[in-house]
């Protein structure tokens, strides 16, 4: 029938979706790329209903290739006669395994119908974790890290696999970059840590990012015209600063202008009175 790359999310149980469970619950086997994953995974289907399947950790690329080919003809036989699972941790499509294992069972086994249910990556739970707010019209890029890796660049970048932190946040820092790290945000196994200082991530630890953002950005908003002194005295003639300032600031963002008029225009024709600031 089916095989599904079902994305668990970064590793909280409760962070998996609806549809996955959904999937998960129907599937008769459910085959996890790693111990994680695994652990995830049996939160939400019985031990019994895991399969096996191993991928060794090398960069020998034939070693690789007979794992991968050995593990498409383990599953798709399952998933000929019935539905069978293949959890990742975060999305199955982000530097993932699923992309593996779906190309080789392209290459072998193509009669397998593959359909893939999204997962939180890391990619953008990180955004909630470390407080930093990506907003419209911003550019946000992905990059590697490995082995005190810096890539510089783009204003805003999310470094998987950062393996260095201190090397890492030393040649970001110099080229004029703020550096935050977050290891093992919202996931239940080990401990969450979220640090500007590098020093303190100086083990390794695989489940470790970095967001690099270059120093001196302009990040004028359109709510910095909020005046809240003038909003504090309004609010004790009439009642409700808060409320004056909701009715009449975001009128004025959309009708004077400013760095993000246009994109206000936009979404305004689009139906979207306030534009990207919601
Ligand atoms: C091979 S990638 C897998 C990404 C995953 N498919 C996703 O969408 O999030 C692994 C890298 O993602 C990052 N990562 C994944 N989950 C994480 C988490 N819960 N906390 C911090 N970093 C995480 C780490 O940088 C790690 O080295």
């Amino acid at each position: 029938m089916t095989l599904y790359g079902v994305g668990l999310g970064p590793g909280a149980d409760d962070l998996v979706t609806v549809r996955g469970r959904r999937v998960l619950d129907r599937a008769d086997v459910v085959y996890s790329p790693g111990r994680l994953s695994r652990a995830v995974a049996t939160e939400h289907v019985p031990e019994a209903n895991i399969g096996d399947v191993s991928f060794p950790m090398t960069r020998d690329e034939a070693e690789l290739r007979r794992a991968w080919k050995a593990a498409a003809a383990e599953i798709a036989p399952r998933a000929r006669d019935g539905d069978a699972a293949f959890v990742t941790l975060g999305d199955p499509n982000v530097y993932s395994t699923f992309g593996h294992l779906r190309r080789t069972l392209d290459a072998f086994h193509p009669d397998v119908e593959v359909k893939v249910v999204p997962g939180v990556s890391a990619m953008t739970a990180f955004a909630t974790a470390l407080d930093v707010e990506i907003e419209a019209g911003a550019g946000l890029a992905l990059r590697e890290a490995a082995g005190g890796a810096a890539p510089t660049g783009p204003d805003r970048m999310v470094l998987f696999k950062v393996t260095d932190a201190p090397a890492t946040a030393g040649t970001l820092n110099d080229a004029g970059y703020d550096v935050t790290f977050g290891r093992r945000l919202f996931m239940d196994a080990g401990e969450t840590t979220i640090t500007d200082d590098a020093d303190r991530l100086a083990d390794r630890d695989y489940y470790t990012l970095a967001y690099a953002e270059r120093r001196g950005l302009d990040t004028s908003r359109a709510t910095d015209g909020f005046d809240v002194g003038a909003v504090e005295d309004a609010g004790s003639d009439a009642g409700s600063g808060v409320e004056s300032a909701a009715e009449t600031d975001p009128d004025d963002a959309v009708t004077d202008g400013g760095p993000h008029a246009a994109e206000y225009a936009a979404a305004a024709a689009h139906g979207d009175p306030l534009g990207g600031t919601r």
